[in-house]
This record gives structure tokens, C-alpha cells and sequence, in this order.
């Protein structure tokens, strides 16, 4: 690793005029320690060598200032950007469950081709009750003036669905480098991604391939959404993402 530290160089209060020698007896003792130590400081001074990848750089107190507000900035931006992911989390964990085990319920009971409509709707009906909750919650929690989530897929069955350019080439991306939650900013709007993956076989008779689709609920995907895209998965596969929007109060 190209990086070194020397610590020969001591942070000392230098009192004494420009370009003159070492006078108190403090400097004289910081010199004997450290004989790089450039002459003619004002003040608290702290000249440390640094080595980076074989290059030989002197710091100043101004140097290590900059660096370390640099640091606080960007992990200040990490904080906040945790902040959405996990309330991002908490609120798909709130609304993904509860839907799958209702059409879970109803497939069981009714089969395939009767739980699509009711899929579209209670999706519909959930999403806005849900909705209107996290968005209260939202303001409280993280000062949000607006906040929704919905679903999105790069091979979405409703048009509403679908994932714009930025959101396609993350889908893209988690595609080729795993699957993880992502936070993107556009003018004053936070967006996380939160992938959704295919989790059990029951999702396979309304969006698995030709062999595991059912057929008549494919006559009623198809007189509902003739642009339908999202067949052709099997289990484990990315299905799309839980998209939330946030903007934040002034
Ligand atoms: C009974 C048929 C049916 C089953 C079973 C089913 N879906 Fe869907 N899925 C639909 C329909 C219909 C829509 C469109 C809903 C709408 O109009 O908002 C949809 C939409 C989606 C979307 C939104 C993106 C898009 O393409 O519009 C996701 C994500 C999704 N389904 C995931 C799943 C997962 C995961 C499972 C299994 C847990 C599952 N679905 C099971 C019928 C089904």
C-alpha cells in the first residue's frame, strides 16, 4: 500500500517572526526531533510528510482540516442516504408481505384466473391505503413533504409500471452485479430501489414460462393488458424493484 506516515514531525505552538531561526527553547526541541520542519511559521503549525503511492508531500494543519471536513461531508451523505434505504425497507417490509399471502389465499381458493383481477385491484387498494400511511409516516420520521413507493419491472405487465431510463439501467446493472438497495438523487427528489425478486413457485402461474403458466389466467392477462411483458420468469429471478419517491421539506 502506497501510503505512509511520518511521524517525526510534532505539532508545536511556534511563536516567532518569519524567516528567523529557532528561538524558544520549545522550537529548538521540535527541531532536534524533526529537522525538515520548515523555518519562518506563524502560530500552530504541524508539517507531517506523507508518502503517497511513492510521491513525498508535506501537510499542514490546513491540509489535514480540509481532509477531514471532506470525510464528515461524504459520511454525512451516507448517513442520510442509510436513512432512506431503511425506511425505504421498513415500508416494503409493510406492504409486499401482507399482498402475497392475500393472493396467496385467493389463488388457493379460487385459482389462477380469478386472482388476476383481484390481484390488479387489491394491488390497487393496498398501494393507495398503504400509501397515504408511510407518507404520514414519512413526514414524521424523515422530514419528507412527499413520499410514495410503488412497483416497478423493466418488463412490466401494467404500463404504469414502467422503469424509466435511470431506473432500466439499474435494473440492468443488478442483473450483472447482484441485486442490491439503491439510493439515486434528481433535482430535489430522493429515489430508492429495493429489488423484488420471484420468491416462491405460486408467482409462476401468472408470470412464469409457457410450461408453468396457467392457462387460462394468461386469456385474462392478456384481454387485461395486451402489452403484457412480464411472463418468462422462474423462482429467484429479479422481477422488478419497490420504487419510493421522497422529496423533503424545505
Ligand atoms: C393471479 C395472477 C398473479 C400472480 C399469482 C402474481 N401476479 Fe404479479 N401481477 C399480476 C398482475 C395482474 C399484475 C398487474 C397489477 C397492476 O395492474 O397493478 C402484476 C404485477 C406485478 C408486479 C408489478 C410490475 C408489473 O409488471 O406491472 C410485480 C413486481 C409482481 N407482479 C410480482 C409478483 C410476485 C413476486 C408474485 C408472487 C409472489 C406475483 N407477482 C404473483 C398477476 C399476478
Amino acid at each position: 500500500m502506497g501510503f505512509k506516515y511520518f511521524p517525526c514531525a510534532q505539532m508545536q505552538p511556534v511563536y516567532k517572526k518569519p524567516n528567523s531561526g529557532p528561538r524558544s527553547g520549545l522550537e529548538k526541541r521540535a527541531r532536534a526531533k524533526c529537522p525538515k520542519r520548515p523555518l519562518g511559521e506563524k502560530g500552530l503549525t504541524c508539517h507531517i510528510p506523507i508518502q503517497v503511492y511513492g510521491m513525498r508531500y508535506t501537510t499542514t494543519l490546513w491540509t489535514w482540516g480540509i481532509i477531514s471536513l471532506l470525510t464528515l461531508a461524504a459520511c454525512q451523505k451516507k448517513t442520510s442516504d442509510d436513512t432512506f434505504i431503511t425506511f425505504a425497507s421498513r415500508a416494503m417490509q409493510d406492504v409486499l408481505p401482507p399482498m402475497i399471502k392475500t393472493l396467496q389465499a385467493k389463488v388457493d381458493k379460487d385459482g389462477y384466473a380469478a386472482s388476476v383481477n383481484f390481484c390488479a385491484g387489491f394491488a390497487g387498494e393496498h398501494g393507495k391505503t398503504k400509501n397515504s400511511e408511510w407518507s404520514e409516516k414519512a413526514a414524521q420520521e424523515i422530514g419528507a413533504k412527499t413520499f410514495r413507493f410503488r412497483r416497478i419491472s423493466e418488463r412490466n405487465r401494467n404500463p404504469q409500471n414502467t422503469a424509466d431510463a435511470r431506473q432500466t439501467e439499474i435494473l440492468a446493472s443488478w442483473q450483472k452485479h447482484g441485486a442490491k438497495p439503491t439510493v439515486y438523487r434528481e433535482g430535489s427528489q430522493i429515489f430508492t430501489m429495493h429489488p423484488i425478486k420471484i420468491p416462491m413457485p405460486m408467482c409462476l402461474g401468472c408470470h412464469g414460462d409457457e410450461k408453468s403458466l396457467d392457462k387460462k389466467a394468461v386469456m385474462e392477462i392478456k384481454r387485461l393488458y395486451p402489452n403484457d411483458r412480464a411472463t418468462g420468469y422462474k423462482v429467484g429471478d429479479l422481477r422488478g424493484a419497490f420504487l419510493t419517491e421522497t422529496t423533503l421539506r424545505d
